[in-house]
């Protein structure tokens, strides 16, 4: 069922119109994993004119796509989630190869995408509209009434992340799909073969032909080219404050959805019961090595609890599980994406030593292994204080009052999420409505979850809201047609 993906020498192919096919230029991409540089495959760097090709193949077919009754469309979704979960261990095998994901958080993340799938076909369903009588508004009569539906905007652009080639992409492709959006996903490169998988389940599914198609190739080369053609209708992103940046200088009159960097920080208050606190801070920090927008990038602790707070967390930092994947089933610190990511991370780390940062524990890598680390007495004159490391590197700020706690997580340019640790209510909304953030989560780590939630950043962190009932409604519009009666 897979084969259809690539051909003998792993050469894969891009979703057109219902057809796996391969490339026009003959120029691929090789894929290898960052666990032992073995080679899986290669992907098309597609051309412009395949990228032109996609693009009207998707536009001609929403106009039939969003004709079907949303029962008809949910149903195909509900077969894609159903598929997911046949296919979980093949797919999370996949997953663990090309990004470096154990085996035990990529089946999560598998089954994660099943259950949004069907929630969002469940949430299609309810999506309802009004009718507004006219007369509400001063001067006008009973003789107008506006009936509200909500419309499609045709053709989204899905582009994805590396960290969650599954689980972001299909969170982008399932709320288009149900509204009667069509789709062309440009999955991050390392995690395209996931990507390429997961568009095949969807196909299996009963997507029609045109309304799912992929497009494969490096962002640098084929994004800017992607994000301003004529036929796409939005752009929903998912990926670095830098590419997220420039996506929204070059585009015009196309709705941005876009979920960026963070530099979460958790606030540690006197009050806080500090076990419950460091089991939740390094679960939430040091998880896939770090490499999540949601990661905890920063602990704020009042100096009257930070020695009793480092020192549990020096001891569950202790308790956590590294090594390769392919060595064991379940694991928290993982090797990194690249060698890239990984000399970022200890460049930072570097700079923290030299200003007079204390490590705690960690700080050695091996190859792109680097252990889980804290660092205490950060200042903010260190770069670890504000760049996102997307790595297992935590700095520890230690402040004398809640104003500065605050003051020192609003001076970031990131907005995503904060943390607040306290058992007292007002505090904790105190802080929460002083943060510039999309969500304070109280006494919890930083995270995405549940995924009906509205999730979104502010600041460098994003623009507009995503969640299940808030991507459909991003990805749709109303349409106003108004009853006037001439009596
Ligand atoms: P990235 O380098 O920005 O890449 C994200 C996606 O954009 C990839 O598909 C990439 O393709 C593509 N891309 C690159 N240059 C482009 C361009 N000029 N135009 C259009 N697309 C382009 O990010 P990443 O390394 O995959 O992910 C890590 C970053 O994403 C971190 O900053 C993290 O915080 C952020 N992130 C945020 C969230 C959130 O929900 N807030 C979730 C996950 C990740 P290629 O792979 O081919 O370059
Ligand atoms: O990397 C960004 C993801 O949106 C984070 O999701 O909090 O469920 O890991 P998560």
């Amino acid at each position: 069922m897979f084969g259809v993906l690539k051909d003998s020498d792993k050469r894969f192919k891009n979703l057109l119109n219902g057809d796996w096919v391969g490339s026009e230029s003959n120029q691929f991409i090789d894929i290898y994993s960052p666990l032992d540089q073995s080679l899986l495959g290669s992907v098309p760097a597609m051309t412009k004119n395949e990228v032109d090709i996609t693009m009207a193949t998707a536009k001609r077919a929403q106009k039939q796509w969003k004709l079907k009754t949303v029962n008809e469309r949910a149903d195909i979704l509900y077969k894609a989630a159903d598929l997911l979960l046949e296919h979980i261990e093949e797919l999370a095998h996949l997953l663990m190869l090309e990004i470096g994901k154990d085996m035990k958080s990529s089946r999560s993340e598998v089954s994660r995408t099943a259950d949004f799938i069907r929630f969002t076909a469940d949430s299609g369903k309810n999506v309802s509209g009004e009718s507004i009588p006219g007369d509400s508004f001063p001067g006008f009569k009973n003789n107008k009434v506006s009936v509200v539906k909500r419309e499609p905007l045709g053709v989204v652009l899905a582009i994805s992340p590396f960290n969650y080639p599954v689980n972001l992409a299909a969170s982008k492709i399932a709320p288009a799909l149900i509204i009667g959006n069509s789709v062309v996903l440009k999955p991050a490169t390392q995690g395209s073969l996931s990507g390429l998988y997961l568009a095949r389940i969807f196909q299996l599914a009963g997507v029609p032909l045109g309304v799912l198609n992929t497009v494969t190739g490096k962002g640098s080369e084929i994004g800017d080219y992607i994000t301003t053609h004529k036929d796409v209708d939005f752009i929903n992103f998912t990926g670095s404050t830098e590419v997220g940046r420039r996506i929204s200088k070059l585009t015009s009159m196309v709705p941005l959805l876009m979920e960026l960097g963070g530099k979460d920080a958790a606030i540690v208050l006197e009050d806080a019961d500090l076990e419950m606190t460091a089991s939740q801070i390094v679960a939430g920090a040091f998880s896939y090595s770090g490499q999540r927008c949601t990661a905890v990038k920063r602990i704020i602790v009042m100096e009257s609890v930070a020695d009793e707070l480092v020192q549990r967390l020096e001891e569950k930092i202790g308790q956590l599980k590294v090594g390769n994947p392919l060595e064991h089933e379940s694991l928290d610190v993982v090797p990194l994406i690249s060698t890239k990511a990984a000399d970022f991370v200890s460049e930072l780390m570097e700079d923290a030593v030299e200003k007079g940062a204390e490590l705690v524990t960690g700080g050695h890598r091996t190859g792109n292994l680097i252990e889980p680390t804290l660092f205490d007495y950060v200042t903010t004159h260190m770069r670890l204080a504000w760049e996102e490391p997307f790595g297992p590197v935590v700095p520890v700020i230690r402040v004398k009052s809640k104003e500065e706690a605050i003051e020192i997580a609003n001076e970031s340019e990131y907005g995503l999420q904060s943390s607040v640790f306290t058992q007292n209510i007002e505090d904790a909304f105190y802080i929460a409505d002083q943060l510039e953030v999309g969500t304070v989560q109280v006494n919890n780590k930083t995270e995405r979850g549940p995924d009906h939630f509205p999730f979104l950043g502010v600041k460098s962190s994003g623009m507009g809201t995503q969640g299940i009932r808030y991507s459909i409604e991003s990805m749709s519009r109303p349409k106003a047609t108004i009853i006037n009666l001439h009596r």
